[in-house]
């Protein structure tokens, strides 16, 4: 595999300082994005090649573009940090350039080298670094790396051209209430992804196939909706867009990955985080009538989700057909917070980096 340069082609006119601090005051999640994006170009029989850097603007597309008929994407996303030195670090982008490669390698797509994947990151935070909210908030800058199949017809095969990209958009809260509880609806009938399927992988039609049980969720007043597996409807597998973990007073319990189910970088720092503060943690198998009656009994002190875009948020309140119950007292739970604090405390530089997690910039 080739490594091209990465361009600058820098933006001769990016956004003015003024106009910055009033998106960096409110960013949202996902509103804004920076003046600057990557592309990398891959076509059959080349490689890897053309790396730019130049200003965040629209692509132009054929219309007959595979893509946007066979939905052969892939995407990531990740974080970065302002340091207490001013200084930005992002949090275990290897962790998502080696997750690109697998979700490459089962959409039939090019793997992109996994150093030219932090390289990207990289120029593109370096360039924009403005762009990366203060030290000390629940800001950063959210990173979306993604690949796209950009062969123009209508076979269904691979494509032999792609384009790689990365935007950046600074975050705030991916829920409007900050760290308040969210509301789970458990979905008996709909399925995210089944055995053998893409659910291990982080494409976008994954998250296309979520969005009506979304809305149905949202029908019942909840926040979220949690899947279950495909082939018995029973073992809790994850939200639309986050990993779940539940806390039975010292020991917290995330889905093991079964291949249906998104390796998560946060759900995978947080067994780390967790036995570093002591308590255990371990993959296994929950099951929804479980989680109902381990909540009823109080055995099941709290429940939380997990991801790059949530970081950890509580769950308040449960709804399955015919059922309804809050998980500790509908508030934050103790473990949650706890758990929440020692991984920002990392990501922010405010904690040591015991595991070498932190890519300074
Ligand atoms: C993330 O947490 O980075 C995600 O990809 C979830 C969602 C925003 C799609």
């Amino acid at each position: 595999m080739t490594t091209p340069t990465i361009e600058l082609k820098p933006s001769a006119n990016p956004l003015s300082a003024a106009e910055r601090a009033g998106i960096l005051a409110n960013p949202g999640f996902g509103r804004h994005f920076t003046d600057h994006m990557v592309t990398i170009k891959w076509t059959e029989g080349r490689g890897w090649h053309d790396g730019q850097l130049v200003p965040y603007a629209p692509i132009s597309l054929d219309p007959a573009t595979t893509v946007l008929h066979y939905a052969q994407e892939i995407f990531e996303g990740l974080k970065a940090y302002r340091q207490p030195d001013g200084s930005v670090a992002t949090f275990r982008p290897e962790k998502n350039a080696e997750r690109f490669q697998r979700s490459a390698r089962r959409l039939a797509m090019p793997e992109l080298p996994v150093e030219t994947f932090i390289e990207a990151c990289d120029a593109l935070v370096k360039q924009d670094k403005a762009w990366v909210p203060a030290h000390g908030g629940e800001e950063s800058l959210y990173l979306r790396p993604f690949m796209i199949a950009t062969e123009v017809g209508l076979g269904v095969k691979p494509a032999n051209e792609y384009l790689f990209l990365v935007i950046a958009s600074p975050a705030g809260a991916y829920f409007p209430g900050g760290v308040k509880p969210v509301s789970i609806w458990v979905s008996e009938d709909r399925v995210r992804a089944v055995p053998g399927g893409m659910g291990d992988a982080k494409t976008g039609g994954n998250y296309a196939a979520s969005l009506l049980a979304q809305a149905e969720a949202a029908a019942k007043g909840c926040d979220q909706v949690c899947y279950l597996d495909a082939v018995e409807h029973t073992w809790v597998e994850e939200l639309g867009g986050m990993n779940l973990y539940f806390v039975y007073g010292d020991k917290i319990v995330t889905p093991s990955l079964t291949g249906s189910i998104l390796e998560g970088v946060t759900r995978d720092s947080l067994l780390a985080v967790a036995r570093d503060l002591g308590y255990e943690a371990e993959e296994g198998r929950v099951s929804v009538d479980q989680w109902q009656r381990d909540a009823e009994n109080g055995s099941l002190t709290e429940v939380f989700a997990c991801g790059t875009a949530a970081v950890i948020t509580p769950v308040g309140t449960v709804k399955r057909a015919g059922a309804e119950w809050k998980q500790s007292g509908g508030e934050p739970g103790e473990v949650t917070l706890r758990l929440r604090q020692a991984l920002l405390d990392v990501q922010r530089g405010t904690a040591s980096d015991a595991h070498g997690w932190m890519h300074r910039l």
